[in-house]
C-alpha cells in the first residue's frame, strides 16, 4: 500500500490530498481563490502566490487529518511542478521540498496535464473503483490554459495529435463570460446562463480546420464580440442567455466532433475527457451519448484543479521508477510530450 501526500498550486486553487495506490482518495481539500480574483475578472498572479502562502499549511493539515494520517505515515510527497503560474508553482514546490526534506520521503514533481489525465483513474474512498480506461486511448484535455488532443498507447506514453492554435477552450469561456458581464470563472457562469437560452439563436462559427487535429477558438470569441457590439449599437438589450447557449453549443460541437473523429481514425478503445471544461454538462452528455467507445470523464470535483489527481499521476511515475532530486526548478511552460517515457529509467513497461 502506497500513500502519497500531493500538493497543487499551479493557478488559483490551493489543494492537498492523500491518495492510496494511485486510485483511492483518502482525503481531498481544495481552497479556491476564485472569489478573491473575481474583482479582477481573472487570476492576478501575485495575489495568487501570496494566497497560496497563507493557505498551504492549513490545507495540508486538513488533508492529513481527513485521511487520519500523520505526516510520517505517508510514503511519498508529490507536487505540481508545471505548467502554470511561476509564482504559484514556486510556493507549492518549495513547501513540498520542505516536507520531503523534513521527512526523508521521496519527492515527485508532477506535470499538471498528466495529473488531469490520471484524475480519470481516481475514486473516493467508500465508493467503487471506476472502470479503468483501455489503451489505445484518445485523450481530450480542455482547461483554462490548455486544449490538447492526445493519443495514449499505454501508461505515461503520449502522442500529441493537435491542440489549440490560439485560445484554450476554458479561456474562450472565461473571455466570453466577461464580455457578457457574467464574471469569473466563466465556464460555470456561461453554463448556467445557457440553460435558459436557445443554442440556435445565433449561428456562431465552428472552426473545423479540416485535415488537422488542431482547434481554434479566437474566431468564435471575435464573432460573439461583434454580435455584442452590434446589439449594443442598435440599443438592444443583450440576450445573454441566447448568446451564452449559442457560444457553448459552438465550442462543444467542435470538441465533440474532433474527439470522436480521433477515436475513429486511431481505432481507439476508449475516450478520456478531462480538465476544467470537462465539468461542462453539455460536453459530458454529448460525449457519452455520441462516442462509440466507453467515455471516461472524472467526477465533477476532480475535473477542475485538485491535488488528488497529482497523487494519482505521481503514483504512476513512482511505479515506473521516477523520483526527483530536491533541487528541481518549476516548469511554468512544459509540454506533456517532453516528459521522459517509462523506459528512460529502465523500468519494465507499466
Ligand atoms: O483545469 P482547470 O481548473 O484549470 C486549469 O488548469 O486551467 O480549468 C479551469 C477552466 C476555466 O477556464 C473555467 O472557466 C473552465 O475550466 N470551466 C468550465 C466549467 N467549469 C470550469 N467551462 C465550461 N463549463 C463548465 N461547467
Ligand atoms: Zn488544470
Amino acid at each position: 500500500m502506497v500513500r502519497i501526500l500531493a500538493l497543487e498550486s499551479s493557478c488559483d486553487e490551493t489543494a492537498a490530498a492523500v491518495v492510496e495506490d494511485g486510485r483511492r482518495i483518502l482525503s481531498h481539500v481544495v481552497a479556491s481563490q476564485a472569489e478573491l480574483h473575481a474583482q479582477f475578472g481573472g487570476v492576478f498572479p501575485e495575489v495568487a502566490s501570496r494566497q497560496h502562502l497563507r493557505a498551504f499549511v492549513p490545507v495540508v493539515e486538513q488533508a492529513l487529518k481527513q485521511a487520519a494520517l500523520r505526516l510520517a505515515e505517508v510514503d511519498a510527497i508529490a507536487v505540481t511542478r508545471g505548467p502554470g503560474l511561476p509564482g504559484s508553482l514556486l510556493v507549492g514546490v518549495n513547501f513540498a521540498k520542505g516536507l520531503a526534506l523534513a521527512t526523508g520521503k521521496p519527492l515527485l514533481g508532477v506535470h499538471h496535464l498528466e495529473a488531469h489525465i490520471y484524475a480519470a483513474w481516481l475514486h473516493f474512498a467508500g465508493e467503487q473503483p471506476r472502470p479503468e480506461p483501455a489503451f489505445p486511448l484518445v485523450v481530450l484535455i480542455v482547461s483554462g490554459g490548455h486544449t490538447e488532443l492526445i493519443l495514449m498507447e499505454g501508461h505515461l506514453r503520449y502522442r500529441r495529435l493537435g491542440g489549440t492554435r490560439d485560445d484554450a477552450a476554458g479561456e474562450a469561456f472565461d473571455k466570453v463570460a466577461r464580455l457578457l458581464g457574467l464574471g469569473y470563472p466563466g465556464g460555470p457562469a456561461i453554463q448556467q446562463a445557457a440553460a435558459q437560452g436557445n443554442p440556435k439563436a445565433f449561428a456562431f462559427p465552428r472552426a473545423r480546420l479540416a485535415g488537422s487535429w488542431d482547434f481554434s477558438f479566437s474566431g468564435l470569441k471575435t464573432a460573439v464580440l461583434r454580435e455584442v457590439r452590434r446589439l449594443e449599437q442598435a440599443g438592444r438589450p443583450l440576450p445573454v442567455a441566447d448568446l451564452a447557449a449559442s457560444f457553448q453549443a459552438a465550442v462543444v460541437d467542435v470538441l465533440v466532433e474532433k474527439a470522436l473523429a480521433a477515436v475513429q481514425h486511431f481505432d481507439a478503445r476508449a475516450l478520456l475527457v478531462t480538465g476544467g471544461v470537462s465539468a461542462n454538462t453539455l460536453l459530458r452528455t454529448r460525449m457519452v451519448q455520441e462516442a462509440p467507445v466507453p467515455v471516461h470523464i472524472p467526477p465533477l470535483a476532480l475535473c477542475t484543479d485538485n491535488a488528488a489527481m497529482v497523487g494519482a499521476a505521481a503514483q504512476r511515475r513512482l511505479e515506473a521508477g521516477f523520483v526527483d532530486a530536491l533541487d528541481f526548478d518549476v516548469m511554468p511552460t512544459w509540454a506533456l510530450w517532453e516528459l521522459p517515457r517509462p523506459e528512460a529509467v529502465g523500468s519494465p513497461n507499466p
